[in-house]
């Protein structure tokens, strides 16, 4: 690891555009950035995590390298290596694996037999790892030495390779993990908290940049359905509250009802008839009320009592 700062003071010269708002979270991340320090993305699911967590490849500046053979100052791409945390992945598949041709060829303990897993592909970039919580113990374990030391060891081989990366998580707490994080391995990282669009214009914005656009959505009316969903999102009568794709959802399924059903513009009929499709799956109520009455009876029940309070007629506005 250099100290002159040059990588990283480019890396976070640059606008994080992908992510709207999220201004807190954007400086915490450029700031463990800036320090090579790992850091882990926590928050509930849908808020922009993944999106966060990808936008810096797009921001990492080319790697300037001196050639052994000539000498030359040559320019490399950025290296920035996804992973997707799942209970199948292997430590092979992060360490690396013996290509038995190769172990014929060149003898079974040789370092040309080794085949370079993740980690190491990740060498002098950054190793952008989703959904970390979903991985099982032994791999959180397999990963602590490169971790800490930026080199990781092979097994038999007598050999440390270098695996010098910025290490970015991603974790949504609420999924029932395989594996909790250990300390150990917790205790190698910087945690960033995310939370739901602070605003509801946030929120509108983010709807707008990134949904899909066929009709027409009068204003006051999609107001007054993401107000609806973020009225859900801190109701008590919940226990998993609607993400933003719940919002991106309704935004796009009721411009589809308004298209199907011949209309340039979409009315709050169209948003009714996604309500169910898009809601109902993506909330859960809370036991004392699970028992009363099913998820898709209460975001009926929850629209229609929201749009006669808001006086939503057919037009879309008051
Ligand atoms: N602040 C934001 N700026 C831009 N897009 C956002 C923002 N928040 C959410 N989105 C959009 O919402 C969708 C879900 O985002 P993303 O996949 O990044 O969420 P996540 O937090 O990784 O969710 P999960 O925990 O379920 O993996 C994407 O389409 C993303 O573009
Ligand atoms: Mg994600």
């Amino acid at each position: 690891m250099n100290n002159d700062f040059a990588y990283e003071k480019e890396v976070v010269s640059k606008k994080i555009e992908e992510v709207i708002g999220q201004e807190d979270v954007k400086k915490q991340l450029k700031s463990a950035i800036l320090m090579r320090r790992h850091v882990i993305i926590v928050g509930p699911p849908g808020i922009g995590k993944t999106t966060l967590a990808r936008s810096i490849a797009r921001i990492l500046p080319k790697r300037k390298k001196v050639n052994e053979e000539t000498k030359e100052e040559v320019e490399k791409e950025p290296v920035f290596v996804r992973v997707q945390g799942s209970p199948d992945l292997t430590a092979e598949d992060l360490i690396g694996d013996i290509d038995p041709v190769k172990a014929l060829k060149y003898g079974p303990l040789s370092k040309e037999a080794f085949t370079p897993g993740k980690l190491f592909k990740a060498d002098g970039g950054i190793l952008f790892f989703d959904e970390v919580n979903r991985c099982s113990e032994k791999l959180q374990n397999s990963l602590l030495q490169a971790l800490e030391e930026r080199k990781a060891t092979i097994g038999s081989y007598d050999v440390d390779l270098d695996a010098d990366f910025i290490f970015i998580g991603t974790m949504n707490p609420e999924e029932a993990a395989t594996e909790p994080l250990s300390d150990v391995f917790l205790d190698r990282f910087d945690l960033i908290y995310m939370k739901p669009p602070a605003s509801i214009d946030e929120e509108l914005e983010i709807v707008d940049l990134k949904g899909r656009k066929l009709t027409g959505f009068p204003e006051d009316l999609l107001a007054k359905t993401i107000a609806f969903i973020r009225n859900l999102r801190s109701s008590k009568d919940l226990e998993k509250h609607p993400s933003v794709r719940a919002s991106l959802g309704i935004y796009e399924r009721a411009q589809s009802n308004a298209y199907l059903d011949k209309r340039k513009e979409v009315n709050v009929n169209d948003v009714q008839e996604a309500m169910v499709s898009v809601l109902s799956h993506r909330i859960r109520l809370k036991p004392s009320l699970k028992y009363l009455k099913s998820a898709s009876e209460y975001v009926a029940e929850q629209f229609s009592e929201f749009a006669e309070d808001e006086k939503i007629t057919k037009g879309g506005g008051p």
